[in-house]
């Protein structure tokens, strides 16, 4: 087995790119950086090396576990929140020293900071395929844009059971219907086509990619189906946006809504992109400074002239390290999220559930076994372990970081796992093939031997006991209590 992770560019883990030195079942080779691949083999210069993956920061990080060894990091839980890209790292902390107010000021600083989020816009609008007159709107995170939508649709709007809370719940507050889906993709447009016609909704919401079982619907199809009926189609690519290319003139998706901390740009960012007209004419998301072309006071009550989109829905100063950081991200990504990416992911994805396959009594969770794609996200259970405990021991025997529980979609949940909590194992850029195995033997131990370790169960929380990890590395006091922090997730 191989863990090629201390490497500084690290090569793509796929089976059909030529020069690819590590395969799903075997051992790699010592692996050349990407220029020394073409110096080494004499590749011609018509024919270009693989792309390699861009790095992330925090990968090969050494963790404690409880029985006082170290091991390096397996961190399987990217769907929850991605590391850094370096790139991304290495951008904020070069614009840094430039931090000023944005549209606020003359200075040479405030200017270049300006400069940085309007160039921001037109980055993440070529990455995801914008149309020239859609609108690039920063946000916290994908609930916030969805929220943000929310405030925008004239109508009422649609969704399906299986979607994360943030797409089931933003919608609140306009007339919202939640349907059901189907055990195939087939049956899903179905009944999307006929819940479309029978009733005029405004907005269709869709997951790109399910955070619970990573399947991808065809959303070309689904475009044509809602437009066909009327109806626009905001697609929540928060799973999908980090593994595959996103591309609203092609797809003819209305909106898309994504986070920038599964895009491993984690400093605060989200962003909402699409169609003008509605956001244009909506409430301003927030009232306030930034938000306005002019504001007078008579009689006591403000008159305010508000300004359009995407300035009307960004009251207040805008995190222009989070825009940066998302449009560093969309640069770093940009030449490897065709092809590169899902080959490394897709080789990654069925090495996992091989080996997550061949344990008796891990259950996996599939919405649609049809789903025509699929992202690296894999949930499952394991008979007789409840799913915390699994999660626990990964962390405090393996060194591996999963995320347990019904992960923001309970409904879904209900339906595949009976509402229990279950196991999720998402994988990215860094995940090696080392990593899926050691994923996989210590599911394996600890669905037939069971923990080695002593846990006990507190405020909902299964926590080694004792737990002899430092769980404040970095000094500052912070303290973890027992359990953790549990929450309605
Ligand atoms: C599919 C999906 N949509 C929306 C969200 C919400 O993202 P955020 O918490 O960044 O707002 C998540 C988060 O896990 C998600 O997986």
């Amino acid at each position: 087995m191989s863990d090629v992770r201390t490497q500084a560019v690290r090569e793509p883990l796929c089976t059909e790119t030529p020069g690819c030195a590590e395969t799903p079942g075997g051992a790699a080779a010592e692996e050349p950086s990407r220029t020394a691949v073409a110096a080494t083999v004499g590749t011609p210069t018509t024919v270009s090396a693989p792309t390699a993956l861009p790095e992330l920061v925090g990968t090969g990080l050494p963790v404690p576990l409880v029985d006082g060894r170290s091991v390096p990091y397996a961190n399987l839980d990217l769907a929850a929140s991605a590391p850094a890209l370096r790139a991304v790292a290495d951008h904020v902390a070069e614009l840094l020293p430039y931090y000023s107010s944005v549209h606020r000021g003359a200075g040479y600083a405030s200017q270049v900071c300006t400069s940085v989020l309007e160039g921001a816009r037109e980055t993440v609008a070529r990455f995801v395929g914008a149309r020239g007159d859609d609108v690039v709107v920063f946000t916290r995170n994908t609930t916030d844009a969805l929220n943000l939508l929310a405030g925008a649709v004239p109508g009422a709007t649609l969704c399906l059971d299986v979607e994360h809370h943030a797409t089931l719940l933003a919608w609140r507050g306009t007339a919202h219907r939640v349907l059901r889906a189907p055990d195939t993709v087939d049956e899903t447009l179905a009944l999307l086509r006929d819940a479309l016609t029978a009733e005029h909704t405004a907005l269709l919401a869709i997951t790109g990619a399910s955070n619970v079982t990573g399947e991808i619907l065809p959303i070309d199809e689904i475009c044509a189906i809602a437009h066909a009926a009327g109806t626009r189609v905001v697609l929540d690519a928060a799973q999908l946006a980090p593994h595959r290319r996103v591309d609203i003139a092609a797809s003819g998706v209305d909106y898309v809504v994504l986070s920038g901390h599964k895009l491993y740009a984690p400093y605060g960012a989200g962003a909402l992109i699409g169609r003008r007209d509605w956001l244009d004419v909506a409430s301003p998301y927030l009232a306030g400074g930034g938000a306005v072309r002019s504001v007078g006071v008579e009689d006591r009550t403000a008159e305010v002239s508000w300004a359009p989109a995407p300035h009307r829905h960004e009251a207040g100063t805008p995190n222009v390290l989070g825009a940066a950081a998302i449009a560093a991200a969309c640069r770093a990504l940009d030449p490897v999220i065709d092809e590169v990416a899902p080959a490394h992911e897709r080789a990654l994805l069925a090495r996992l559930v091989d080996g997550l396959s061949g344990i008796a009594g891990v259950r996996p969770l599939r919405i649609w076994a049809d789903a025509p794609d699929r992202v690296a996200v894999a949930s499952f259970t394991v008979t007789d372990v409840p799913a915390g405990l699994v999660a626990a021991v990964l962390s405090a025997e393996h060194g591996i970081g999963v995320r347990d529980g019904r992960f923001c979609a309970h409904p879904l949940l209900a339906r595949l796992a009976g509402g229990a909590d279950a196991v999720r194992v998402s994988l990215g850029l860094n995940t090696t093939a080392d990593d899926v195995d050691r994923l996989v033997a210590a599911v394996r131990a600890i669905a037939t031997a069971g923990p080695e370790w002593d846990y006990r169960e507190v405020d909902g929380r299964w926590t080694p006991t004792p737990d002899p990890r430092d769980l404040d590395p970095l000094r500052l006091g912070a303290v973890v209590g027992p359990g953790g922090a549990a929450c309605g997730h």
